[in-house]
């Protein structure tokens, strides 16, 4: 392998290499990222290519903010043959890990998106030859590494693999889903998008279930709310504007006209217990919250967001929260990583658990996710 890929927003390049730039490092790991405006990728080559395995399994997929996909690749395929693009795929792979599924892909973005039709039909005879060049298991493994061809023209691609535990379950790290028409606004697919990626499908059902108590700040005129309410959450919304009427029918919604940063839940008590983090070492850990789960969207500075939601969660006022962090015009990745290094230093990660990343739904704004890791008692 000679370096890694990574798939963002085009236009967040820049943020995304200066992430991966910094991150790699952090794990020992030197190199450069190339990157082109608008080109919706970044390459970063190692100077070490036999680092570049071991990278893949240290970074944690789920805290690099800009990227949408992380994938391990060989060095750039170019001058296909348009009539044999099939045989330089299978002699790149040769040395690879055994792949439980091929994905054909491109970049997002308006010189790419011609090459999407070719992707989907060319990934037929691709999956064949691999499955009879046995780089491919017969049938789709989940846990397997999942191949990656990811097309920049007709004439080259790069190609790698990712590790399905550490990377985005959707195709092109695009999660695509359907607005439901009776959600109030589009901002509902942020919060449905970060649920599906950063809670595991099956802790879905359990970790959000009927008869939780969650609470909405900045919540008009009701998006996120809808979200909750229909996996049976009773939700307080607060916010100044108006909550659409069907949500309010449907006796699950509260609305307080109140300051999201003032705003309190009912307060419960609150017995703390003292149980083991992964390490053996003792963590106070609250056996109940007040609430289960706290969302916000509100439009503020992002790192008065972050304090509020550390106070949230430090004070045991929620077990979990996904939130907003609106971004700055400049320095976006700086301002990012100013905001997760407050949520860290005042919760610590021994007992919580950090989840960031700029989703197909944002705009000039990340999702992020914290929430008390799971505890056994002692
Ligand atoms: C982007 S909208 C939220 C959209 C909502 N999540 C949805 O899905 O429909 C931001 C909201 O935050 C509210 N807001 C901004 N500052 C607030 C504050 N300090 N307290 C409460 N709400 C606030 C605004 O009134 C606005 O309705």
């Amino acid at each position: 392998m000679k370096g890694l890929l990574l798939y963002c927003r085009p236009g967040f390049e820049n943020d995304c290499a200066a992430e991966i730039q910094e991150q790699a490092a952090d794990c020992g790991c030197y190199g450069f990222a190339k990157t082109e405006r608008q080109s919706g990728y970044v390459y970063f080559e190692c100077y070490d290519p036999s680092q570049v395995a071991a990278l893949l399994k240290q970074l944690n997929f789920f805290r690099l903010v800009f990227a949408r996909q992380l994938i391990a690749v060989s060095e750039l395929l170019t001058d296909l043959d348009v009539n044999d693009r099939i045989t330089p795929v299978l002699n790149a792979v040769a040395q690879y890990p055994l792949c439980g599924d091929i994905w054909v892909e491109a970049p997002e973005g308006d010189e790419t998106k011609p090459l999407l039709t070719f992707c989907r039909k060319f990934t037929v005879p691709l999956r064949a030859a691999l499955r009879k060049g046995n780089r491919l298991t017969s049938k789709e493994s989940d846990r397997k590494p999942r191949m990656h061809v990811c097309f920049l023209s007709n004439q080259s691609a790069f190609v790698g693999y990712s590790l399905t535990n550490n990377s985005s379950p959707f195709y092109m790290g695009i999660a695509r889903l359907k607005f439901p028409p009776k959600a109030p606004s589009r901002s509902t697919l942020k919060l449905d998008e970060a649920i599906q990626l950063f809670i595991p499908k099956d802790e879905q059902e359990q970790r959000l279930h009927p008869g939780m108590k969650g609470v909405d700040l900045g919540a008009c005129p009701g998006g996120w709310t809808y979200q909750l309410v229909r996996r049976g959450l009773f939700v307080s919304c607060v916010d100044n504007g108006a909550i659409d009427q069907s949500l309010m029918d449907t006796g699950q919604v509260k609305h307080y006209t109140d300051d999201g940063f003032k705003f309190q839940p009912l307060l419960r008590n609150v017995t703390w217990l003292t149980a083991k983090d992964e390490y053996g070492e003792k963590v106070q850990y609250p056996e109940h919250t007040h609430v289960n789960w706290l969302v916000c969207d509100m439009i503020e500075k992002p790192h008065r967001v972050a304090k509020l939601m550390a106070d949230w969660l430090e004070h045991a006022y929620c077990r979990e929260a996904i939130f907003n962090l609106k971004l700055p015009m400049k320095r976006r990745y700086y301002a990012v990583k100013e905001c997760l290094d407050l949520l860290i230093s005042q919760l610590g990660e021994q007992a919580f658990e950090f989840q960031a990343k700029h989703l197909y739904h944002d705009r000039e704004e990340i999702t992020v996710h914290v929430r008390w890791k799971p505890f056994k008692r002692k």
